[in-house]
Formats: structure tokens, C-alpha cells, sequence
């Protein structure tokens, strides 16, 4: 068959986590193998939007940009309009979209992107419409191309979906059942990586923790990717606390390119939410197990996600947030206003916050959290970090930016010829949320 796709102009808008973005540098690793290439918003020929339904802004932003598209295509019949990603599983929305957006050309799902390039040669070469939506996941499609956004440093997925189904969440929804990638299929792919430039591997999954393929789990993977040369730094999210294990936690102490960052969603500090979240840990657990983790390797960087006026959560819930992050002291934390996802339990559950009441509990938790950052950042002013370069400052020029083993941003003057090195960088200064340096 012809290749239709050849020259033809692309772009992918992406919203929502890592996995979707490593998704779109999948899909455009496709498209790149047929031909064609990518190109900013206006000119192309063939937009996709890879949208994310975690919260409610983000199917805002998504339907505000599909908005947009409307007349870019009464203006070019030839454009193809492509939406996939998170919200194309959930029925509600294709029902949205087949009534309301019929300048749409192409809906598929998560468990599909693999199909792409042959339903947009179809959607073309037959002038019509497609949507392809599977339910669930099935087998696992291996050996796909990606478009790297870095030369030094690369996603790897390492599962899919979630089995979790905390109540708040469309994930498991959206993403399906847990399956685990073999780890030689993952063990080759990074192989390939580290002989293609790659210093940097995040390992993603919704709960990594839970990894397993035959007799090997997380911990096991860990080992394995250590040993493979090239790779410099292994990374990986996100953990769920209940499932991380002491085996993983001296794996931080045996394994010297796992970095000394860890990424632990509490989602809140009141036991009590937390079993109506599903959550399955209290805070004395966690807090038990933030002890653990530091006790075992002091230097490491904790990072979490915070949910704020989650349904029933009384002002005492509240404190009890507030009074873990004290304890706790986290290098940052993303905070989240909560936000009602349809058909999940959580939907449905009485004493629903209302909105100005979870702005304030939220104003006056990013305080703290910010407190706690600046406090952790200003500990590293004197120190020489690593750093591994990843470009020029978008807001600076003659300035670069990298991450230390500890995943803090860090600015410091340097040539773009450092890009995609691992450099000493002394700190020199320090504010909320990075850390300027000079070379050493
Ligand atoms: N699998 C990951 C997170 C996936 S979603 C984990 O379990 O940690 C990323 C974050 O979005 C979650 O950690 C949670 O804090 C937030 N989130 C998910 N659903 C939400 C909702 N309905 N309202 C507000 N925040 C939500
Ligand atoms: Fe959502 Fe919970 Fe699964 Fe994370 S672990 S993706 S928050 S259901
Ligand atoms: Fe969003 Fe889907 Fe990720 S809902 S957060 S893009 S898994």
C-alpha cells in the first residue's frame, strides 16, 4: 500500500502525566518512521491532542482547544483533527464529542495508540471518520518507536494501568488493569537507550511498586537496569506507600545509579480520609515509613501529591494534613483542589467541600509546603552537586539548567555544549523552587 503519510506535517498537543507524554513520544516516533515530521500548531496538517481526565481543568483545556480547532478546519477541509488519550475512555466524553465537535476526524484510546499510523492512513485514503476504542489493554505492544523530547535522558514505561481504584481516581478507568512489560523486553529497550546516548531512565508506572513479570519484581528490575553500562541515573514514579518494600529501600544504599529522590503520594494526613480514599495505609504508617526511608538514606529528597477537600474532609482532617507535612518536610509536593471525576466512587459520596472552602485549605497548605522547600533547598547552598545538564534556561540566555541526583532544578552559566553531561555545580544560592549554581 502507498505510504500516504510521507511529508505530511504533524503536531501533537499533550496534557496530563509522564505516561501520556511518553504515549505521544511513541505516536510521533510512528509518525516519524512513515515520513512524516513535526511542525508547530499552525502549520500542520494533522493536529492530535492527547488529553488527560485526572481533574476537571483538564477536560476544560482539552474542550477549550478542540474549541480553537474549529475554525482552523472550516478554513482547511484537509486538516485532520485527532483526539486520544485518557478521556477518549470514558463514554460520556464520545458522546460529547460525536454531538458537539464534529470537526473531530480521528478518536482512539489508550490501549491503541500502537494503530495509529493505519487508522490515519485509512481516515485519508477513505475520507471518512474513525473512532477505535478498545476497553482494556490485552497484550502488550513491544518494540515501538519513540521521538525522545532528550537526547540524554528517556521514559521507559514499565507497566500500564492501575489496580487500585482509589475512589477518587479515573485512572484504572481510563488506563485499565495492571500489566507488567516483560523485563527482558525492558532490559533490551534500555540497552538500546544507553547505546543511543540515554544517561537517564524515569521508569514509569501508576504504582511501580506493584511491578511483577514472572519471579521478577520492582526491586529485582532495579538490580538488572543498574548493571546495564551507559545508564548513569535510574529514576522511576510513582511508588504507592503501601506497597514499597524494605528490599527496594536498601536497593537505594546497593545500587549506585538509583538516584536519591523519591516521589511518595499521601494524598492526605488524616487516616480517616485515607480509608475512605481507599488508600489502604494510615498516617502513622507513612510517617512510619518516611522514617524508614530516611534512616536508611539520609540525603534523600521526598516529593508528594496532596488532595485538598476531598468529600467529608472536616477541618480536623484538615489539620491532620498540615500536621504531616510538619513532621514530614517534604522538598515539594504537588497539591490538587479536589475535583468530582464521573463514575468513580468518590462521585457519589455526601459532603462535597465547597469551592472557597477548599481554596483557603489549600492556600494555607502550599504555604507550608513552600516553607519546607525553601527550608530544603537553602541545605544545599555550599554543597558541589551533580548535575546532569538538560538545556538552556527558557527564561535566561548564557543560562543552563539540570537536575541534581535529588531531581533539584538547578541554573548555573555554562555553554550548550555541557548539554546532556553530568557537571560539579557548587551552590551557590537557593529559593523555593530551584538552586543557582557556578561551575567548580
Ligand atoms: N498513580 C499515581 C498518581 C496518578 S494521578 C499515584 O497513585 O500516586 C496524579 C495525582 O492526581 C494523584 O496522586 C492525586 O493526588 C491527583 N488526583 C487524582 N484524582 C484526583 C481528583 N479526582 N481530584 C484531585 N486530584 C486528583
Ligand atoms: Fe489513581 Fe490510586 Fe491508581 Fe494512583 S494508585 S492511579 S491515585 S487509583
Ligand atoms: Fe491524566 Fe491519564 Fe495520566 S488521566 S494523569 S493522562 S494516566
Amino acid at each position: 500500500m502507498e505510504n500516504i503519510l510521507k511529508d505530511r506535517k504533524y503536531c501533537i498537543v499533550t496534557f496530563g502525566c509522564q505516561m501520556n507524554e511518553h504515549d505521544s513520544e511513541i505516536i510521533a516516533g510512528m509518525l516519524e518512521e512513515y515520513g512524516a515530521y513535526a511542525v508547530e500548531h499552525e502549520e500542520a496538517d494533522i493536529i492530535l491532542l492527547n488529553t488527560c481526565s485526572v481533574r476537571e481543568n483538564a477536560d476544560k483545556r482539552f474542550f477549550g482547544t478542540l474549541g480553537q480547532l474549529k475554525k482552523r478546519k472550516q478554513e482547511n477541509e484537509n486538516l485532520i483533527v485527532c483526539v486520544c488519550g485518557c478521556m477518549m475512555q470514558q463514554q460520556h466524553i464520545i458522546d460529547t464529542l460525536k454531538e458537539k465537535y464534529p470537526w473531530v476526524d480521528v478518536i482512539f484510546g489508550t490501549h491503541n495508540i500502537h494503530n495509529f499510523p493505519g487508522i490515519l492512513t485509512r481516515v485519508i485514503t477513505e475520507k471518512q471518520k474513525m473512532i477505535e476504542i478498545w476497553e482494556d489493554g490485552g497484550e502488550i505492544a513491544e518494540g515501538l518507536p519513540s521521538k525522545r523530547l532528550y537526547k540524554h535522558k528517556s521514559f521507559v514505561n514499565i507497566m500500564y494501568g492501575c489496580n487500585n481504584f482509589c475512589t477518587y481516581c479515573i485512572v484504572p478507568y481510563t488506563r485499565g488493569r495492571e500489566r507488567s512489560r516483560n523485563p527482558e523486553d525492558i532490559v533490551r529497550e534500555v540497552r538500546e537507550l544507553a547505546a543511543d546516548g540515554v544517561k537517564e531512565i524515569t521508569l514509569l508506572g501508576q504504582n511501580v511498586n506493584s511491578y511483577r513479570a514472572k519471579d521478577t519484581d520492582f526491586t529485582d528490575l532495579i538490580y538488572l537496569l543498574n548493571d546495564i553500562s551507559g545508564i548513569e541515573r535510574i529514576r522511576f514514579m510513582t511508588s504507592h506507600p503501601k506497597d514499597l518494600s524494605d528490599r527496594l529501600i536498601q536497593a537505594f544504599a546497593d545500587c549506585q545509579k538509583l538516584c536519591k529522590s523519591i516521589h511518595l503520594p499521601v494524598q492526605s494526613g488524616s487516616s480517616e480520609i485515607l480509608r475512605r480514599m481507599n488508600r489502604r495505609y494510615t498516617k502513622e504508617d507513612y510517617l512510619r515509613l518516611v522514617e524508614k526511608i530516611r534512616s536508611a538514606v539520609p540525603d534523600i529528597a521526598i516529593t508528594t501529591d496532596i488532595i485538598v477537600g476531598f468529600p467529608g474532609e472536616t477541618e480536623e482532617d484538615f489539620a491532620e494534613t498540615l500536621d504531616l507535612c510538619r513532621k514530614v518536610q517534604y522538598d515539594s509536593a504537588f497539591t490538587f483542589l479536589y475535583s468530582i471525576r464521573k463514575g468513580t466512587p468518590a462521585e457519589k459520596y455526601e459532603d462535597q467541600i465547597p469551592e472557597e472552602e477548599k481554596h483557603r485549605r489549600f492556600n494555607e497548605l502550599v504555604d507550608l509546603i513552600n516553607e519546607s522547600s525553601a527550608r530544603k533547598n537553602e541545605a544545599y547552598v555550599g554543597r558541589i552537586e551533580k548535575v546532569l545538564v538538560d538545556g538552556p534556561s527558557k527564561t535566561r540566555d548564557n543560562v543552563l539548567t539540570g537536575r541534581t541526583d535529588s531531581f533539584k532544578l538547578v541554573n548555573f552559566e555554562g555553554d550548550d555544549e555541557l548539554i546532556g553531561t553530568i557537571v560539579d555545580i557548587e551552590i551557590t544560592s537557593a529559593n523555593t523552587f530551584s538552586l543557582m549554581g557556578k561551575r567548580v
